[in-house]
């Protein structure tokens, strides 16, 4: 979906469309990434090592699979925080489970427009989020308000693979067979159509580090993981 025509109705198209496959939404994401996800959400956790966060807030949090990967970290507070309650309640289940409840709060809120105070947290967090937000600038430069000034973000965004013959591998999967998965766990007509094309419109790369820096950050980084299927961008403020 692009911004552009979007503008309007996405927010409320992506929360409906969260809140409705949330019961589904682990398995699906587990199965069609084969759990490289893990992997990736490790390296976030290892990005943040150095600036010894106390406090972190994880925007649209969902299910909480970030937020719980963060807490090996010798944090204080996490909070996880999303749009789609729905979302919230399986990650709270598992938290709970987890004996994390203490430690990691998930509250319903919009990135583009957060209740946080100025520089409330150390670090600030989004994974697979950024590419859904309606509007991305604004959604940056709220998590800029939020972080404190020597902190950090990490934003974790799919991307696509640009070198032979993963492009190619890449291209197909996601277009034949991923949907088609999607669709028959899922049961959301929507919702792994959508995937395909928010990807394909997300400014990915050099790009988005020019939003980065649009929004006010600095020592931008990006880090293409996984033949660059998705990347790990860092930034300071
Ligand atoms: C693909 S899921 C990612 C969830 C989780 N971070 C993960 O890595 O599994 C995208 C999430 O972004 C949330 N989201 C989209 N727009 C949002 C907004 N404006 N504010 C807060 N959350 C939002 C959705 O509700 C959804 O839970």
């Amino acid at each position: 979906m692009s911004e552009k025509k979007a503008v309007g109705g996405k927010k409320e198209m992506v929360q409906d469309m969260f809140n409705d496959i949330a019961p589904r939404y682990d398995l699906l994401n587990h199965l069609l990434s084969a759990d490289i996800d893990k992997i990736w959400r490790k390296k976030v956790r290892k990005s943040l090592e150095e600036n010894q966060p106390e406090t972190i807030l994880d925007v649209a949090s969902g299910t909480g699979d970030l937020a719980i990967e963060l807490s090996k970290l010798p944090v204080k507070k996490i909070i996880g925080m999303d749009i789609a309650a729905e979302m919230l309640d399986i990650g709270r289940k598992k938290i709970k489970k987890k004996g994390l409840e203490n430690l990691i709060e998930m509250e319903v809120g919009d990135s583009e427009n957060m209740k946080y105070k100025d520089a409330s947290f150390d670090v600030v967090t989004v994974a697979f989020g950024v590419r859904n937000f309606e509007n991305l600038d604004k959604g940056l430069k709220e998590m800029y308000r939020v972080v404190k000034t020597g902190g950090r973000v990490a934003v974790l965004e799919f991307s696509k693979p640009s070198a032979f013959p993963m492009k190619q591998v890449y291209q197909f999967y996601f277009r034949y067979i991923l949907p088609g998965i999607g669709k028959l766990v899922s049961r959301n007509e929507t919702a792994y159509t959508y995937l395909p094309n928010s990807v394909a419109a997300f400014p990915e790369g050099d790009e988005f580090m020019q939003r980065l820096k649009k929004a006010g950050f600095r020592n931008i980084k990006q880090n293409r993981l996984t033949f660059g299927i998705s990347t790990l961008y860092i930034a300071d403020k």
